[in-house]
C-alpha cells in the first residue's frame, strides 16, 4: 500500500531516501516523511501531499544531515491524510522511529494497553502503537524488542525501524507485507519494493514472513522471529525499472489481480474479532441498524455491479429491502427516500462526480449516508456521514479488480452485521459465514494459480466480435462485471444478460460460434440456467461455464467448464470473478491493447 525506504552507509541518507520514495510514487500517496539520525538525535520531517513538498521542505534532503534513516510515503488507512498521521512515528521520548506498511489488526487493544502504561499517542494511526510497543520492550537490545513486539502484533506489517541508541543499524521486519533489502557498494538499503533500490544495487534479498534484517554500513544480518540468525541468498535483479515498478508483472492490472488474496485479507481480517463482525467506523448501534427501513445502494460502473451483488446478500441475510441505482440515474430521478432509509455510496476513488452528487442529494434530503470507499480522505469519504474503508491500497490500472473484490468483502461484512443486529441469522449460521469468508483469500489464490488454462482459452477469442455473459441472481451480477471487464480492456462488444431474459429478444443475436460465458454458481438455479445453456448451444453458441466444483452435470451442457471452489452461495462472486478477470486480461493482451490504460477511459471520473 504505502512505500518504505531505509538507508545506512557512507553517503548522506536523506537524498537517497527521497530518491527511493520517488520510485514508489506510482503507488499513490497522500503524505511522506523521513527520519534521519543526525549524530545526536533522530530528526523527523513530514509533509502532506506529494513528495515534492517534503523535498522542498528539506531542500532535497540537505537540511537533514546523517548517514542512516528511514522514509515513507503514506496511503492512509487508519486516520486521515495529515502531517500528524504521516510516518515515521516516534515513541514517547523520540528514541525510536518507525515506518510501516500494512495493518496492525489488534492496534486498538494494544493502544489501550499502552495508554494504560502511560504512553501518550499523538496520531490516529495503528503504526504509532509499534513505536510505543518497541519502547516498552527495549531494554538495551533492539533485536529483543523487535521480536517481543512481533509476538504481540497481529495483522500485516513491513517495518523500517531506527533506534537512537543503536544508530549504526537500520532494522527491517516483514509479516504479510513485502520488504526487501538491497546490498549496495557504499551502503545498504531496505525498501517495500524493488524500484526504490535499483539505482544503488541490483543485489537484493527478499525477506520472508516473520523475518528480521539488521543492516549496518558494511553488512546485513538476518534473524527469525525467535531472534536466531538465519542465512539468506541474494537475488540479482535483471528487470528494467519499469518492470520493477510492476513488481515483475507485465501490467498493473495483472499485479493488482494477484494482490486480491491480500486485499481480501486486509479488508476482512481486522473486522472479524472473536467470531464477531466488528465495524467500528460504522458507528451504528444495533437499534439504529434495526430501524433501517430500506437501503439504497448508489454507485457507478464496477462499484455498481458490486452493489447489485449486495442487494442479494443484504436481502437474503438481513431481510432488508435494497434498491440499487446507477449514480447518474439516481441523482436526476427524484428518488423516493424516507427518514429511516440508509443510502450507501460505493466508490473506489471516492471522487466519482455522479456518486458524489448522489451522496449530496441524499444528505440534502436528511437521509443517513454511508460511504464504502477505498481512497482515504477522498470527497465521498469526507462527506458521507460514515465511511467504511476498503483496504485495497492504490489501484493503478484503470480497470478495477482488487478494489472491486474489496468492495464485495465490505458488503458481505456489513450484511452479516445487519443480519446479526436484526436477528435474521443464527449464531451458528454466522459462524459458518465467517468461516467461508476467511477461506476466500486462499481460494482466490488457487484460482489465480490456474491462469494457464484461462490464458489458453482466451487466446482463441481475441478475434471475437460479440461475447455474452449470462447468469441468474448473483450470477447475473457477476456476469455484469465480467462483461464490463472484457469490453473495457479488449474493445470487444459484450453484454450481460439475466439468463432468463435471453428468450425475450437477445437470443436472436446468437450465431454459430458466438461465445457465451455462463455463470452458474447458485445451486438452486442450476437447472434453470442449464436449460438456458442448452437453448443457447442449440442456436450455435459456444458456452464457457463458470461453476462450483462438484457441479459435474454442467459438463453435459457446456463446451468448456471452469470450476471455482465451494463457498457460501452469497460469496461466489468473489471467486467466479477471478477467471473472468483473467479471461479479459488475456484477451486484451492477445489483442495487443493497452491493458492498463484503455482508450477513452480515466481512472477517476470526476465529470458527469
Ligand atoms: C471499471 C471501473 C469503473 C469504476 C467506476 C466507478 O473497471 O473501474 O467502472 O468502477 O468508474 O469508479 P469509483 O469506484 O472510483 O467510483
Amino acid at each position: 500500500m504505502c512505500g518504505i525506504v531505509g538507508y545506512i552507509g557512507e553517503a548522506q541518507a536523506a537524498p537517497i531516501l527521497l530518491d527511493g520514495l520517488s520510485k514508489l510514487e506510482y503507488r499513490g500517496y497522500d503524505s511522506a516523511g523521513i527520519a534521519v539520525y543526525d549524530g545526536e538525535e533522530i530528526r523527523v520531517q513530514k509533509a502532506t501531499g506529494r513528495l515534492k513538498a517534503l523535498s522542498e521542505l528539506t531542500h532535497d534532503g540537505a537540511t537533514m544531515p546523517g548517514v542512516s534513516g528511514i522514509g515513507h510515503t503514506r496511503w492512509a488507512t487508519h486516520g486521515a491524510p495529515s502531517n500528524v498521521n504521516a510516518h515515521p512515528h516516534y515513541n514517547q521520548d523520540k528514541t525510536i522511529a518507525v515506518v510501516h506498511n500494512g495493518i496492525i489488526e489488534n492496534y486498538m487493544k494494544l493502544r489501550k494497553y499502552l495508554e494504560g502504561k502511560g504512553c501518550q499517542f499523538v496520531s490516529e494511526t495503528d503504526t504509532e502503537v509499534v513505536a510505543h510497543l518497541l519502547a516498552r520492550y527495549y531494554k538495551g537490545d533492539p533485536l529483543e524488542a523487535v521480536t517481543k513486539a512481533m509476538h504481540r502484533m497481529e495483522g500485516s506489517y513491513a517495518l523500517g525501524i531506527i533506534f537512537k541508541d543503536h544508530a549504526d543499524k537500520v532494522y527491517a521486519v516483514r509479516k504479510d507485507s513485502p520488504m526487501i533489502v538491497g546490498h549496495g557498494k557504499d551502503g545498504n538499503l531496505i525498501a517495500s519494493d524493488v524500484p526504490a533500490v535499483l539505482k544503488y544495487t541490483r543485489k537484493v534479498y527478499f525477506i520472508q514472513n516473520e523475518e528480521i534484517a539488521a543492516l549496518t554500513k558494511e553488512g546485513i544480518t538476518f534473524f527469525n522471529v525467535d531472534g536466531d540468525e538465519i542465512a539468506k541468498e541474494p537475488t540479482t535483479i535483471d528487470w528494467d525499472v519499469n518492470a520493477a515498478e510492476k513488481g515483475g508483472y507485465e501490467h498493473f492490472m495483472l499485479k493488482e489481480m494477484y494482490e486480491q488474496p491480500q486485499t481480501v485479507k486486509d479488508t476482512l481480517n481486522p473486522r472479524i474479532r472473536d467470531g464477531e463482525v466488528v465495524i467500528e467506523e460504522l458507528g451504528m448501534e444495533d437499534g439504529e441498524i434495526c430501524a433501517v427501513n430500506r437501503i439504497h445502494i448508489v454507485a457507478c460502473g464496477s462499484a455498481y455491479h458490486a452493489g447489485v451483488t449486495a442487494k442479494y446478500v443484504f436481502e437474503g441475510l438481513a431481510r432488508v429491502p435494497v434498491e440499487v441505482d446507477l449514480a447518474s440515474e439516481f441523482r436526476y430521478r427524484n428518488p423516493i427516500l424516507q427518514q429511516d432509509d440508509l443510502v450507501i455510496i460505493i466508490s473506489q476513488s471516492g471522487e466519482t462526480a455522479d456518486s458524489l452528487a448522489a451522496l449530496r442529494e441524499a444528505k440534502a434530503r436528511g437521509i443517513k449516508t454511508l460511504g464504502i470507499v477505498n481512497v482515504v480522505g477522498s470527497s465521498i469519504a469526507r462527506e458521507a456521514d460514515r465511511v467504511m474503508y476498503t483496504w485495497a491500497g492504490p489501484e493503478i490500472a484503470v480497470a478495477t479488480t482488487k478494489a472491486y473484490s474489496a468492495q464485495l468483502i465490505a458488503e458481505y461484512l456489513l450484511a452479516i452485521k445487519f443480519a446479526q443486529a436484526r436477528n435474521t441469522v443464527s449464531a451458528q449460521e454466522v459462524e459458518g459465514l465467517l468461516r467461508d469468508l476467511q477461506k476466500l483469500p486462499e481460494q482466490i489464490e488457487m484460482l489465480l494459480g490456474n491462469k494457464g488454462r484461462i490464458q489458453h482459452f482466451a487466446n482463441r477469442y481475441i478475434a471475437a466480435k460479440d461475447v455474452f455473459f449470462v447468469g441468474r441472481g448473483i450470477d447475473y451480477a457477476i456476469s455484469m462485471e465480467g462483461s464490463l471487464k472484457l469490453k473495457e480492456i479488449s474493445y470487444i462488444h459484450s453484454e450481460a444478460y439475466a439468463a432468463g431474459e435471453l428468450k425475450h429478444g437477445t437470443i436472436s443475436l446468437i450465431e454459430e460460434g458466438t461465445l457465451v460465458a455462463a455463470v452458474v454458481t447458485q445451486e438452486e438455479l442450476y437447472k434453470k440456467t442449464i436449460s438456458n445453456i442448452v437453448e443457447l448451444r442449440s442456436r450455435g453458441a459456444f458456452v464457457l461455464a463458470v461453476t462450483n466444483t462438484g457441479n459435474r452435470e454442467i459438463e453435459k451442457a457446456a463446451d468448456y467448464v471452469i470450476y471455482i471452489p465451494q463457498t457460501n452461495w452469497y460469496f461466489t462472486n468473489s471467486l467466479a470473478i477471478i477467471p473472468l478477470q483473467l479471461f479479459s486480461y488475456y484477451v486484451s493482451v492477445g489483442k495487443g491493447c493497452d491493458v492498463d490504460k484503455p482508450r477513452n477511459l480515466a481512472k477517476s471520473v470526476t465529470v458527469e
